[in-house]
Order: C-alpha cells, then sequence, then structure tokens
C-alpha cells in the first residue's frame, strides 16, 4: 500500500507531513512520489492566504480524477483548510473522503481504518539529511487583524520543554546538523505553561552540541535582550532573525493589531545590529491593507529602504473570512495592490543584490548541505545568516561548517571557493 502527500504553505506544514508519513508508515503504507501509484493521498493545506486554497482546490479536482482509475483510493484533505472549511468541503468536493484539522492527526488511524499496531514510545517523525525542524509551539494567540492562524491551527499550544529537547537529541543522533525551532510566534514560547520562554529553550538547545540552531518565526514585540544576548554568545545560534514588520505606517500597524510601532521596530533592529557582529535581518510586508493610503504605502517604501532587509517576503493582502480585518472595506483594486507590490518587490531586490555584493571577497561559515541538484558538480551550503552559497567541493565535505570565500553574488545566491579545497 502506497501513499502520497502533496504538502502547502509553512514550514510547519513540512512538519505535518512527516508526522502524517511516519502515522502512515506504522499503518503499513509507503509513502510514494507517484500519485498515480498511490491507494491514500494527502494534501496538506495552507489558509493564509486565498492563493494558496485555490492552488490546492486546483491540484485537488486533478487528483480526485484518479478515483475513476482506482476505486480504492482515498484523498483527504488536511492541514488548515480542513479546519477553516470543514463540512464545506464535502459539498464542494462530493468525491473527498476525509478532512482531518491541524489538530487532530491521528485521526489518521480511524480514517484508514486500521488499528496501530503497538504504542511505541517517542514518536518524532524521521528527518533524514543535514537540516531538520522541530516545533517547540502550535497556534498563535495574537490575533493580528488579518491572519487565519489563530481560527485554524488555534490559540497558542507550547510544546514541554523535556519533549523538545528529547527530539533534538533524537534529531541529532540521527545525524542532524542544523536545528530550525518552529513557532508561528516563537517569542511566545511557554506563555501558555506559564513556565519557560524562547530563551531558555534557546540555550538548552544550544548546549546539546547541535551544529547551528535557527528559530523562527520572531514577533517583534517579542524579541528581549536576553534573547539577543544568547545569539551573541552562544556560538550555534545562527545571527539571523526573521522579523516580519507588515508595515511601515502606524496607522496600518494600528488596524493589524500589530502591537508596535514603526519607531519601536527601528530601535529594536538597530539595537540588533549593534549588538551581534553581523546579524541578518528578514522581514514580511503586507501590501494593500484596508485603509492603505498611497501615504501610508510610502511608509512601508521608506522603512524598507531606511532599514535595508536581507531578504523580504512581500504579499498582497488577501481577505480571510472570520478574522477582524474581513470587515474592513477595501479600497484598492487588484491592480493598484499588484503595482504597489511589484514596485516594492523590485526594491527590495535591490536591497538584497546590494547587500549580497558587499559580501565579494569576504570569508564565510557555511554549512555544507548536499550536492548543487543544478550543477552536481557544485555544492550548495548556507552562511550562518541563511543566505545560499553555491561553491565547488568535495561531497565529503557535506554536513560540515567551512570557510567559503565569495566571489561573486546576485539577488538570491552567492558563489565562492572552498578555501579547505
Ligand atoms: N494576506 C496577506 N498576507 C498574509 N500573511 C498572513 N495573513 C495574510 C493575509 N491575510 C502574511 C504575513 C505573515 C506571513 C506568513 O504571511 O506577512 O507574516
Ligand atoms: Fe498570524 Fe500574527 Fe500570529 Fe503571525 S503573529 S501567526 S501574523 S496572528
Amino acid at each position: 500500500m502506497k501513499a502520497f502527500i502533496k504538502t502547502y504553505g509553512c514550514q510547519m506544514n513540512k512538519y505535518t507531513s512527516l508526522v502524517y508519513s511516519k502515522e502512515l508508515s506504522q499503518l503499513g503504507y509507503e509513502m510514494t512520489e507517484n500519485e498515480e501509484r498511490a491507494d491514500v493521498i494527502l494534501l496538506n493545506t495552507c489558509s493564509v492566504r486565498k492563493h494558496a486554497e485555490d492552488r490546492a482546490c486546483g491540484r485537488l479536482n486533478t487528483l480526485l480524477s484518479l478515483k475513476r482509475k482506482n476505486p480504492n483510493l482515498k484523498i483527504g484533505i488536511v492541514g488548515c483548510m480542513a479546519e477553516r472549511l470543514g463540512n464545506r468541503l464535502f459539498e464542494r468536493f462530493p468525491q473527498l473522503d476525509f478532512i482531518i484539522s491541524p489538530n487532530d492527526i491521528e485521526k489518521i488511524r480511524n480514517v484508514i481504518g486500521k488499528e496501530k499496531p503497538c504504542e511505541v514510545q517517542e514518536n518524532f517523525p524521521c528527518q533524514k539529511g543535514i537540516k531538520a525542524f522541530v516545533p517547540v509551539s502550535f497556534g498563535c494567540s495574537n490575533y493580528c487583524s488579518y491572519c487565519i492562524v489563530p481560527y485554524t491551527t488555534g490559540c497558542l499550544k507550547s510544546r514541554k520543554r523535556d519533549e523538545i529537547i528529547r527530539e533534538c537529541e533524537f534529531l541529532l543522533k540521527n545525524g542532524i546538523k542544523e536545528i530550525t525551532l518552529l513557532g508561528q510566534d516563537i517569542t511566545s514560547y511557554g506563555r501558555d505553561l506559564n513556565n519557560g520562554n524562547l530563551a531558555d529553550i534557546l540555550s538548552s538547545v544550544s548546549s546539546l552540541g547541535v551544529l547551528r540552531i535557527r528559530f523562527i518565526t520572531s514577533h517583534p514585540k517579542g524579541i528581549d535582550d536576553e534573547i539577543i544576548g544568547l545569539i551573541a554568545s552562544k556560538k550555534n545560534i545562527c545571527p539571523h532573525l526573521h522579523l516580519p514588520l507588515q508595515s511601515g505606517s502606524n496607522k496600518i500597524l494600528s488596524l493589524m493589531n500589530r502591537g508596535y510601532t514603526i519607531e519601536y521596530y527601528i530601535t529594536l533592529v538597530e539595537k540588533i545590529r549593534k549588538s551581534l557582529p553581523e546579524p541578518s535581518i528578514t522581514t514580511d510586508i503586507i501590501v494593500g491593507f484596508p485603509g492603505e493610503t498611497k501615504e501610508d504605502y510610502e511608509k512601508t517604501e521608506k522603512a524598507l529602504e531606511f532599514i535595508k532587509f536581507d531578504a523580504g517576503f512581500l504579499f498582497k493582502y488577501s481577505p480571510r473570512e472570520g478574522t477582524a480585518a474581513y470587515k474592513l472595506k477595501e479600497e484598492l483594486s487588484e491592480e493598484e495592490k499588484t503595482e504597489r507590490l511589484n514596485h516594492l518587490i523590485k526594491m527590495q531586490n535591490e536591497i538584497s543584490y546590494k547587500k549580497n555584493k558587499c559580501l565579494i571577497g569576504r570569508e564565510c561559515n557555511v554549512l555544507v548541505e548536499g550536492e548543487n541538484l543544478k550543477d552536481k558538480k557544485s555544492l550548495l551550503g548556507r552562511t550562518d545568516t541563511d543566505k545560499m552559497v553555491v561553491f565547488n567541493g568535495e561531497r565529503s565535505l557535506i554536513g560540515k561548517i567551512i570557510k567559503v570565500k565569495i566571489e561573486d553574488a546576485s539577488t538570491y545566491t552567492l558563489k565562492g571557493r572552498c578555501k579547505t579545497n
């Protein structure tokens, strides 16, 4: 019996897909990359923007047609769309077999109609290779007005510290070199437990001896001196912060319920840049939020120009039913939103390009991740600041941190020469 999983959305979904494949393999299924050979198909979906939902629905229609050839094929929707739309999905796709919400993963056992053979004590998903992800919390209780996450994944649910540490130890034993700790707002970790915070988790994981630790996503109001101090003092905590700004206008930030001002944000960035030798700061921005005037938008442009992020993920506002912002009137046309987005992307690309160019001639510490799939002769890795580097070198370097001298740079990648070669 074979199972196929298609994943949309964030790193958290990539992780839950691994949990599903672990469950399915314990139920006797082997994973396949070929949907036509599958007996069970899962679409692990994302609801953060309409576009992601539209893509999943399109794919679902094609996959449902496979049932003509294989009437025993079971197809299910899991992830955020399952929670957001629930039974409405059955109305729209009558051939769908099951839906499972993000907080009910183990329901897959009932759906497949098999008893799990025996409960193994540690049931962490197997992650292979150099890098792995470990969720520290699920859900979010910030209720940014545009965001569907608190309604799909629910409110903040932090995992217990011991469980997080055991999963990290398990990964280290399996040869993982880099762990990225995950949380929708990772800086809120522990608030629901009244015990522990992100700094505790970071220092505990740091002392396990993993080569590199990353953590995403940070809410600007949750980055304190203790966290900055830890990044500065622990060699294996990467000096990279993904710090969504969302907008450069205080009026829009307030409508978004973000809980900070642009002045606060800039002060924070300055503090980070003063405290760490060469940090990278990346961001998320939403353009075209309801009420965003030309002046508001220009404030975001100004913020981008002033802060100079290493990279930015820029999005058009997408109204999500059930969120507070859904009730706000949109005044911009799709074309106007696209125009603002494209202009901002162009600006950010130039900034990223210039920042990367500045690295030419410099030596960077690169964790070698593997062969460059586009050109098997070269290797691929990342700097501690999360920039991708392509360089020549022996396969035996995979999994090691090496010095690479940067010789060329583009908007998204660096090219270099390996010093140990
Ligand atoms: N529309 C557009 N972008 C959104 N994001 C979250 N919700 C929406 C929405 N309704 C963006 C935010 C967030 C990132 C993961 O997705 O910028 O940081
Ligand atoms: Fe959504 Fe805001 Fe929570 Fe991020 S911090 S997941 S944008 S509610």
